[in-house]
């Protein structure tokens, strides 16, 4: 069921370092909606899976942890850190952008028996609409009625410039050609694995950002939002 209009949920897609996170964010907050990075989560439970030397390749035991897990986040757009994310109550907002995780996250979220426990969760977070939700399956599986549904990209070479720049402001300097590769690496596997593949929805909107800044490409997608209708919800939630 779509949710009521003045209340939307809104899917936006893209592959790896597009910049999804940043302009989720900027839509929540122009329309006063929660907001939910479905990336954060899967790199929670992956950072889970590395603390409890759970290995990557056991897709039994790695969805049993996702199963007991407990992952919440907390977008609150007038604080430093927008968009906090939590693993059993503890804050892992930057230990889950480590390298280490980085390198994993894909082989974990590929797991099947993985995804349909998060599917579950992220769909609990849509009822009442009211969100921006991101990650790479928004449009195609966990919100196929999105009110509003955007898939952006962008050419490798931008992406790895503003993954970087990202890095640098959390702490981390990687050089330039690891990141290229590795966003490559990403795209492969985010691409080509069987459950929920990245893809764009057919019905969604494509933005090729490649040249827009964050600020243009939140301003295409609100007024995709203004064509539907909107409405106001409490600055600060913890879905
Ligand atoms: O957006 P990100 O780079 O933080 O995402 C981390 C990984 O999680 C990425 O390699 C793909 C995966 N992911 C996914 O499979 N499905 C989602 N809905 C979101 C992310």
């Amino acid at each position: 069921m779509p949710s009521s209009k003045d209340r939307l949920v809104v899917a936006i897609d893209g592959p790896a370092g597009v910049g999804k996170s940043t302009v989720a964010q900027m839509v929540a907050a122009e329309l006063g909606y929660a907001c939910i990075d479905t990336g954060a989560m899967y790199r929670a439970i992956t950072f889970k899976a590395l603390e409890k030397k759970v290995s990557a390749e056991d897709d039994a035991a790695v969805a049993s942890l996702a199963r007991e897990a407990h992952v919440e986040q907390e977008y609150n757009p007038t604080s430093q850190v927008k968009l906090r994310t939590f693993l059993d109550g503890r804050e892992v907002t930057r230990e889950i952008r480590s390298r280490r995780v980085s390198s994993y996250v894909s082989r974990v979220s590929a797991i099947p028996a993985l995804r349909v426990e998060m599917v579950k969760l992220q769909r609990r977070f849509l009822g009442g609409g009211g969100i921006v939700i991101e990650g790479r399956d928004m449009g195609t599986v966990v919100a196929p009625d999105a009110d509003v549904k955007v898939f952006l990209a962008a050419s490798v070479t931008e992406r790895t410039r503003r993954r970087h720049g990202d890095l640098v402001e959390a702490g981390y300097n990687i050089p330039l050609e690891t990141l290229r590769n590795e966003i490559t690496r990403r795209d492969h596997a985010d691409s080509t694995r069987t459950e929920s593949p990245l893809a764009m929805a057919r019905d969604a909107v494509l933005i090729d950002t490649t040249t827009m800044s964050a600020q243009q490409v939140a301003a295409e997608i609100i007024k995709l939002c203004r064509k539907k209708g909107r409405g106001r919800k409490p600055a600060s939630r913890r879905l």
